[in-house]
């Protein structure tokens, strides 16, 4: 039996971003007998400007010191992370990690292990940095029944849309967000939505009770919103947000999706801007849970992890372990294609009688029933597309199955008048958010 008043051993793996945070947070804290013993880097010859001076290269010195006894992983990436996660577990160590590409990846085989270890693992900071969403999904929120989740999860295509909404194009926008360090050099895994798939697939796991690989999240980035997309958003009633979602449609099936969405400008998280991160949950009989915070960064992400690592302790002292089950229920993914959404549909239209009434019945024949047409002129929105003038038109749409939708958009491409072409280049569809 545990010593209840025993001091706790922490080794850290990495001590970037994150980890300097945590650093810094133990200095300052008062931390009730949980003490950092050591830092495992890359390199620790780099000089530090963190309050800690015993740093070693040898990540070993931590994985096999029986005087640890909670390992924290904040070096991110899969590997060497999950393998130093693994064998932590394996020499009866419990484990904290930030790492969302590591748990979406490989959580029920993590959490089996631990199980067979008697030890816990935490993770709050692997998604929404500084937001609480793992340990009240844990420990309370699933116990209820969760109808959906929308999340805005990722900092760096918030802050663009942010922009955006200042008629500042995607490049610009992503180029300021490059230079105030919410985007990487190489923003690809923010900007097509990747991130945020990895989020929202652990956050459905944990709801849902049938682990959700990122892979098997459906996604859409947001490079191809442009600047007028956001005013008509705003003149119909709408902002558009990055939204991670999940849902249960039927019984035994999830829809888990991100993509770029119209919501309501009377949603909660229309609201939410800038490098914010937010969660809106609707379920019973909680109703809705609605958090909002930075979503990554030092001081929120640390904070998060120094949360678990307490946590941890306090369980380690009682010898609590806490069980994290997944996989006990036979969930299917939904077919996009047979998922209805409203929507909104950008078609550059050649700017001559006709072109508008073609378009109208290639919808009609597809089913479509139209809500909203917008046309504007104007040197703000017209547009040389192949050599041609063409104007912007906006149609939003009643509900109709992802897949007609698809197989509506070739059928407008391909639409010829005796005038010739009537759409140029590729119209853009983006979905609207209603509030399940
Ligand atoms: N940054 C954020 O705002 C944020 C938000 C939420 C979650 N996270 C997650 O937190 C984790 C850490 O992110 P970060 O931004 O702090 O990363 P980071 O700044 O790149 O720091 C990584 C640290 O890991 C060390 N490291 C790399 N490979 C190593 C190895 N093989 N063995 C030992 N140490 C190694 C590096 O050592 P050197 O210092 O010697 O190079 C560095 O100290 C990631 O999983 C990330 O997804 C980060």
């Amino acid at each position: 039996m545990m010593d209840k008043g025993k001091a706790i051993n922490v080794g850290l793996i990495g001590c970037g971003v994150v980890g300097s945070g945590l650093v810094e947070l133990f200095s300052e804290n008062n931390n009730n007998g949980v003490n950092l013993k050591k830092i495992a880097v890359k390199d620790s010859k780099k000089p530090r400007k963190v309050p800690f001076n015993n740093f070693t290269d040898n990540a070993d010195e931590i994985l096999e010191d029986p005087g640890i006894d909670i390992v924290v992983e904040l070096i991110g990436g899969h590997n060497p992370a999950k393998e130093y996660l693994v064998k932590a577990i394996k020499n009866g160590k419990h484990v904290v990690t930030a790492n969302k590409a590591v748990i979406s990846e490989h959580g029920p085989e993590l959490f089996e292990l631990a199980r067979k270890h008697n030890v816990n693992i935490g993770f709050e900071g692997a998604v929404a940095g500084g937001i609480p969403i793992i340990n009240p999904l844990l420990e309370q929120l699933s116990l209820g029944d969760i109808t959906s989740i929308t999340g805005i999860l990722n900092g760096t295509t918030n802050f663009i849309l942010t922009r955006m909404g200042e008629r500042i194009d995607y490049e610009s926008a992503l180029k300021i967000a490059q230079e105030k360090g919410f985007a990487e050099s190489d923003p690809g895994f923010d900007v097509l939505g990747l991130d945020a798939a990895q989020k929202i697939a652990i956050l459905a796991s944990l709801a849902y009770g049938r682990w959700i690989k990122p892979s098997e999240v459906y996604c859409e980035g947001i490079a191809e919103i442009m600047p007028i997309d956001v005013d008509y958003a705003k003149e119909l009633g709408y902002a558009i947000k990055l939204l991670a979602t999940a849902r249960k449609i039927n019984e035994g099936e999830v829809d888990v999706r991100v993509h770029p969405a119209l919501i309501s400008n009377s949603h909660k998280l229309s609201r939410v801007n800038e490098e914010f991160n937010a969660i809106y949950i609707q379920g019973s009989p909680f109703d809705e849970y609605f958090n909002v915070g930075k979503g990554a960064g030092k001081g929120p992400t640390a904070f998060s992890v120094y949360y678990d690592i307490v946590k941890i302790a306090e369980m380690a002292r009682s010898e609590t372990v806490r069980e994290i089950r997944v996989n006990y229920k036979d969930l299917k993914i939904a077919d996009q294609d047979k998922v209805s959404t409203e929507g909104y549909l950008r078609l550059y239209l050649r700017h001559v009688p006709g072109s508008l009434h073609s378009v109208v019945g290639v919808l009609a024949n597809h089913g479509w029933n139209v809500k909203d047409s917008i046309q504007r002129s104007g040197p703000r929105y017209e547009m040389t597309v192949d050599g041609i003038k063409c104007l912007p038109n906006i149609i939003t749409h009643e509900p109709l199955p992802f897949g007609v939708i698809k197989n509506t958009i070739p059928d407008l491409i391909n639409i010829r008048t005796e005038k010739g072409k009537s759409v140029h280049g590729i119209p853009f569809y983006m979905r609207i958010h209603n509030s399940h």
